[in-house]
């Protein structure tokens, strides 16, 4: 059986707060854990197929153009190879999972250095990489290109519909307080660990691909669409999932080339992207250049905001980085001006990297927020305390669960807050110490979910969904779920994710995974629930679970019982419903971070990182604080070093390693402090839990950024905060 709700109001009825099992949001282990750390967890290129045969990318040459001929001769000769593929059916581009729109291109033109051009199929991986390397391509490349964003001539069309309330201009110059500065970030890869890889295969007349992806249901039908095969024709697998950050939200280059491979050539292929490939062709995050405008009265109260970006992408892409989108609602301000502008370029497709919009928008605002608290010259936390608007700015709806005040007020007392903002004030030997804040914020998002529940008559119980675990804890949450509403320990309840004969889940992307599938797999439970309530002669909200016992009145059976010999299976279906555009729900934080700017070097060490969050209810303290840690890391890593380098003539990137590209590694990053506030939002979904994913980097960068300032009275308004920009504004040492 099939349940179906529809979220349209808030549900008040906290009812994992009244359940007994008691594991829901504890600190518990993954499930999945002595798996992954044993190396028996199969990750996607990991599974020996026999006659599975290896193939790789050739990526193009030129930044926009046509192949005008691939000489397979170069090759065929060379030792194992069995192929070259050129076909149309394998230029799908990194979709944004969802999209909806068939990613095929056609094969010979090409919009951006690095586009994959033909797969050199061998007997063995070295084989097909040395062939890759050696296939003749000639070009006709066009002499228009334009890989720069900041390029004069690039097309710049508006990208949605900018918000205009009010006069902005007009309230910058009459305001007792404003800034008007601009700042910009650089672009960024999502650098997940395990590289894209699939390995495709045919099963009599069906095609199953064991690959790495986030959203299992829109990726099923990409890759039906991209081959011209029936979705039902299609397998996606994808149990574990080595890090995904946006970057394996759609179907990926390889999936498609490995797949057509298999097709053509009756064997298992497998295709596993180069890490240079994973940065070349997968996508990026846009750079941004941002315009804040921030009027203030007399008392630090905004009474204009203005949040003005521009971003890029390749010219038939529908997705641009959405920069403005925390600025919505995070502030108040009547005269407000919100845009994103977007540039047309012929770079490696922009798309969802990291917290999309948030990641980058709030480091811009937050530091620019500081730089309006030093000119009033209060405290940065009395100044967010002090516009936290009552109601949605634009949309006058109410907000719901914030607990944005907390955040700010608690975790400024647990770092140890100063409220003295002099900059360049306190040295430790030969490095200027300092500290900063900023707001963490982030839209919380739903989308619609299936998972099937499985009580089996021995009393264990099962759940399924196409859903994956991209690093982010689902087996952890959704086996926490199940067992707190059925009264189980966790190890009695098994989870099944990643396989697309599965219901489908929400996918793992802008935060929603654990809340919209965790409210399939509640669904189901209340279902459960109510028929073995059914059996025991009470209603559903009358039963006790807890241990394997369920206790109605004054009786108490063992679930087996209850059960004798049967089982229940039912598939909840979640769908987030009018409460979508009834309140403005999202994740807040604030960060405190201390820095050292070395002022000899201007080289930055944060020396300490501390978030506070709230993001509704918990499903597990420990995943939930690992995710926080993350999104941390990723903003030490967007304020000091992570940038994705082009060469402005071609598009080519010069540093697509993880030797080149600067993530933080363990000596980058101090002790990481993260606070969970205990809330509950019955707004966000029947759980009182938001999203959680992606919170942690939105807003980290400005802490930073903030402190550096502090330190050195250093600001620098272009991420990433390198040691030379810093160096070039140094007082004397
Ligand atoms: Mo996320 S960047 O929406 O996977």
């Amino acid at each position: 059986m099939t349940r179906l709700l529809t979220m349209d109001a808030p549900d008040e009825r906290n009812r994992l707060d009244a359940m007994a099992q008691g594991v829901i949001g504890k600190p518990l282990d993954r499930p999945d854990g002595p798996a992954k750390t044993t190396g028996t967890a199969k990750y996607a290129a990991e599974y020996n197929i026999p006659g599975c045969v290896e193939g790789v990318l050739v990526t193009a040459a030129i930044s926009k153009g046509r192949v005008a001929s691939i000489d397979d001769s170069s090759v065929m000769s060379m030792p194992g190879v069995i192929a070259v593929i050129a076909d149309e059916r394998m230029t799908a581009r990194s979709a944004q999972g969802g999209a909806g729109k068939s990613p095929v291109r056609q094969i010979d033109r090409v919009e951006y250095w690095g586009q994959p051009v033909a797969l050199v199929v061998a007997e063995s991986f070295e084989q097909a990489r040395d062939a890759a390397k050696h296939l003749r391509i000639e070009y006709q490349a066009d002499e228009d290109a334009i890989v720069d964003q900041h390029d004069a001539d690039a097309p710049v069309e508006p990208y949605g519909d900018p918000v205009v309330q009010g006069d902005l201009g007009h309230v910058m110059k009459q305001a007792a307080f404003a800034v008007d500065v601009t700042y910009t970030t650089e672009c960024h890869n999502s650098a997940p660990m395990e590289p894209h890889a699939s390995i495709a295969e045919w099963d009599g007349d069906k095609l199953t691909v064991h690959t790495s992806l986030q959203m299992i249901k829109y990726n099923v039908k990409e890759m039906a669409d991209a081959l011209g095969l029936s979705t039902e024709k299609v397998r996606l697998l994808s149990p574990y999932v080595g890090g995904g950050f946006g970057s394996k939200l759609g179907v990926s280059v390889e999936g498609a080339a490995a797949a057509v491979a298999a097709i053509k050539l009756k064997r298992p292929v497998r295709v596993v992207l180069l890490r240079q490939q994973v940065f070349q062709c997968v996508m990026r995050r846009s750079e941004t250049t941002q315009r804040l405008r921030l009027a203030a009265d007399k008392d630090g109260r905004l009474i204009g905001f203005g949040h003005e970006a521009k971003v890029s992408n390749l010219p038939d892409e529908d997705f641009a980085e959405p920069v403005t989108q925390a600025s919505e609602f995070l502030y108040p301000g009547k005269n407000r001006t919100l845009r994103v502008d977007l540039a047309r370029i012929h770079l490696v497709t922009a798309g969802s990297v990291r917290a999309p919009g948030e990641a980058v928008g709030m480091q811009c605002l937050e530091s620019a927020m500081d730089e309006l608290a030093n000119q009033i010259g209060i405290d940065p936390v009395e100044l967010r305390l002090r516009n936290i608007p009552e109601r949605h700015p634009s949309k006058d709806i109410p907000y719901s669960s914030r607990k944005l005040a907390e955040c700010l007020r608690d975790g400024a007392k647990r770092f140890g807050w100063s409220a003295d903002r002099k900059p360049a004030q306190l040295r430790d030997g030969e490095w200027w110490i300092g500290t900063g804040m900023a707001t963490a914020c982030r839209v919380h998002n739903l989308n619609e979910a299936q998972a099937r529940v499985t009580l089996r008559a021995d009393g264990t119980a099962e759940v399924a969904s196409d859903m994956t675990d991209i690093g982010t804890g689902t087996y952890a949450v959704l086996s926490q779920i199940a067992g707190e509403m059925l009264g189980l320990d966790i190890k009695d309840v098994s989870v099944k994710l990643g396989d697309s004969n599965f219901p489908p889940g929400a996918g793992s992307g802008g935060s929603w995974g654990a809340p919209s599938t965790g409210s399939a797999v509640f669904v189901a439970c209340e279902a459960i629930r109510a028929e073995l309530a059914k059996r025991l002669g009470c209603t559903e909200t009358e039963l006790t679970l807890r241990d394997g016992f369920a206790t109605a009145g004054n009786r108490r059976v063992a679930l087996t019982d209850v059960l004798s010999g049967d089982h229940f299976e039912e598939v909840g279906h979640f769908k987030a419903g009018k409460i979508t555009d009834a309140f403005s729900a999202a994740m807040y934080g604030a960060f405190f971070a201390e820095v050292g700017v070395n002022a000899y070097t201007g080289e930055v060490r944060v020396r300490r990182f501390q978030g506070t969050f709230g993001f509704g209810r918990p499903l597990n303290a420990k995943t939930a604080t690992s995710q926080c840690m993350g999104g941390m890391v990723w903003g030490i890593g967007s304020a000091l070093t992570e940038d994705l380098v082009f060469d402005k003539r071609n598009g080519h990137i010069v540093n697509p390693d993880l030797a080149e590209y600067h993530l933080p590694v363990n000596l980058d990053v101090p002790k990481l402090d993260v606070v969970l506030l205990d809330e509950r939002d019955p707004a966000a979904s029947p759980l009182q839990a938001k999203g959680v994913g992606e919170l942690g980097i939105c807003g980290a960068a400005g802490a930073i950024c903030n402190a550096i300032y502090h330190a050195s009275g250093v600001r620098v308004r272009s991420y990433p905060i390198t040691p030379d920009k810093v160096l070039a504004e140094l007082p004397e040492p």
